[in-house]
């Protein structure tokens, strides 16, 4: 048994959607949570800027005494996740090989679609990483920027997000995609409206749900759950914008959460 938080991070409200996965799947754990909403979006940073992020707020996650990280970000874990996993001492999960894994176990005709941000894209992370599970897979992949902050701003599910859909997968019209890998955290929060767009006999694939299965193996293994005694207590820092964020999060969490705390984090 180990009673140490779970830290979990994301460049802002997209890594609560991880955040929800966990709590279903893990109820016992505590989790930390940063949003760097000061700094978001990543997707359109440099794999050197994205890195020096994911450093900065593992250094600050490492003083709450954590047991484990999960980089609830795509863009992070495409351009960052080797160098932090050489760089410090303590288990972290990406998000984008469970991704990767249950797109490749899910599709049937072999054509996987992927939507991301541009450098996730452009880093072609989830193209490796589905082929080394089945090289015979053909992908087709997709930066979406603007999904990014109509998640910020809680515009998931209106007129706008619909149109902004459809502009981005008409992309796919001709694919034949069974499979959509929604490879940014943000994503989820809009799946309702990309769903419709893409089709219902496209199968989407939130990471998340695997993410949360591989950190509750690596917990077992370790013989790290946490003791269900006390019931946990979650707290949410944030970079910026207390406000704003804590109401999407309960929107994203379905329930309220405690008050976000800022923190300056160019000073980890
Ligand atoms: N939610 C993040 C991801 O999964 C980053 C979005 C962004 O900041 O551009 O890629």
């Amino acid at each position: 048994m180990d009673q140490r938080p779970i830290g979990v991070f994301d460049s802002g409200v997209g890594g609560l959607t991880v955040v929800r996965e966990i709590m279903e799947q893990l109820p016992d754990e505590e989790i930390i949570y940063f949003g760097d909403t000061a700094r978001v979006p990543y997707g359109s940073k440099s794999k050197e800027t994205v890195t020096k992020y994911s450093k900065q707020i593992i250094r600050f996650l490492m003083t709450k005494n954590i047991k484990a990280i999960i980089i609830a970000c795509n863009t992070a874990s495409s351009n960052s996740l080797e160098e932090v996993q050489k760089t410090f001492d303590i288990p972290i999960i990406g998000v984008v090989e469970p991704g990767a894994l249950m797109a490749s176990s899910i599709t049937k005709n072999n054509r996987v679609g992927i939507i991301g941000t541009e450098a996730t894209i452009r880093s072609q992370s989830y193209e490796n990483a589905i082929k080394k599970h089945n090289k015979d897979i053909q992908t087709f992949s997709l930066s979406c920027p603007l999904f990014v902050p109509l998640a910020e701003e809680g515009w998931t599910n209106n007129e706008v997000a619909y149109l902004v859909a459809k502009k981005y997968l008409e992309h796919f019209h001709a694919k034949e995609i069974d499979t959509l890998v929604l490879g940014c955290t943000h994503y989820p929060l809009l799946k309702d409206v990309i769903q419709e767009v893409i089709g219902e006999n496209v199968c989407l694939i939130n990471p998340a749900l695997e993410v949360a299965k591989e950190l509750k193996e690596l917990l077992l293994l370790r013989d790290g759950l946490r003791h269900p005694s006390q019931s946990p207590r979650h707290s949410f820092y944030v970079s910026d914008n207390t406000t704003k964020f804590e109401q999407i999060a309960a929107i994203a969490l379905k329930k309220s959460i405690p008050h976000a705390i800022k923190i300056d984090i160019e000073r980890y």
